[in-house]
């Protein structure tokens, strides 16, 4: 991918294995590359595998000084910002149980934190004549999945925020894209399954077409691709890399009018 080159890029929720994935692909691209997030020993482990032009900050995107202070050293040690990838997430959820304080943590990850990122990344951006966010928004954005009440919320209202961003940042050159990844295997598959990737794409086949989880790989290739020159006239869109799930309806994969003959 062009364009990538030496541009300053800041992922969070860099530590975990989509996000690692995330920066991995940007790093290997050419970008600088820093990894926000809360988990220090998963952050610090992600840089030190990616080696020169990486690095972790410890950030809090639920904290503004945090954040400006993550902005501030970046611009200290890579000389600016030109990437901002919006991947951190909470998936704090109890459905209608959730409480008051649940629903603002929530919210305050998902989309807030995302919002206050790109505020406090702008100001570089535009003294480099431009840059590019990809916010990570999902395929939870647009169906009713049973108990979960903020996350899809927040989801949803990162897909509408991305196209509120990409107006408003479109004249200062800063194109603003969300990806809604399907299934993809990451630490909570891993954990729930033992590292079993077999089972989990047997549990996705039916409401994937593609017939599996998505590789974290798969989804760092939209991103970077968003971020770079090939992308240069896309802005405020949303990418699926859902293996087809949200083209797929009720009837998934299966012949329906036959069943009626039966
Ligand atoms: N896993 C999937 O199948 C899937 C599907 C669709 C979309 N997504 C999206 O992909 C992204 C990554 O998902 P994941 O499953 O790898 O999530 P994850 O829970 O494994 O990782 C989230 C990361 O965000 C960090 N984080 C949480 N709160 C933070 C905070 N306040 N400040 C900074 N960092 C914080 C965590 O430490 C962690 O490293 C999310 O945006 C998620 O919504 C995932």
């Amino acid at each position: 991918m062009n364009g990538i080159k030496d541009k300053v890029a800041i992922v969070t929720g860099g530590a975990t294995i989509i996000g690692a994935a995330v920066a991995a692909s940007l790093h290997a691209a050419g970008a600088r590359v820093v990894i926000a997030d809360i988990d220090r020993d998963g952050g610090e482990r992600v840089a030190k595998d990616l080696g020169e032009g990486a690095r972790f900050i410890a950030t809090d995107i639920t904290d503004d000084a945090q954040i400006e202070q993550c902005v501030a050293s970046t611009v200290e040690t890579y000389g600016g910002v030109d990437l901002l990838i919006n991947l951190a997430c909470s998936y704090v959820d109890d459905g209608i149980e959730s409480t008051r304080d649940d629903w603002n943590q929530s919210l305050s990850v998902n989309v807030v934190g995302a919002v206050m990122m790109a505020k406090a990344c702008r100001p570089h951006m535009v003294a480099r004549g431009g840059g590019a966010i990809v916010n990570f928004s999902s395929i939870s954005a647009k169906v009713a999945q049973t108990g979960r009440w903020l996350y899809p919320v927040g989801k949803a209202a990162v897909a509408q925020l991305t196209r509120n961003m990409a107006m408003d940042l479109a004249g200062e050159g800063i194109r603003v894209n969300s990806v809604s990844p399907g299934w993809t295997w990451s630490r909570v598959m891993d954990e729930l399954t033992q590292g079993n990737r077999a089972k989990t794409d047997k549990v996705a086949a039916p409401f994937h077409m593609l017939g599996r989880v998505g590789d974290p790989e798969e989804v760092a290739n939209a991103v970077v691709f968003l971020c770079s020159s090939q992308a240069s006239f896309i802005t405020g869109a949303d990418l699926a890399v859902d293996g087809g799930y949200s083209a797929m309806g009720p009837e998934q994969g299966v012949p329906a009018i036959p069943l009626l003959a039966q």
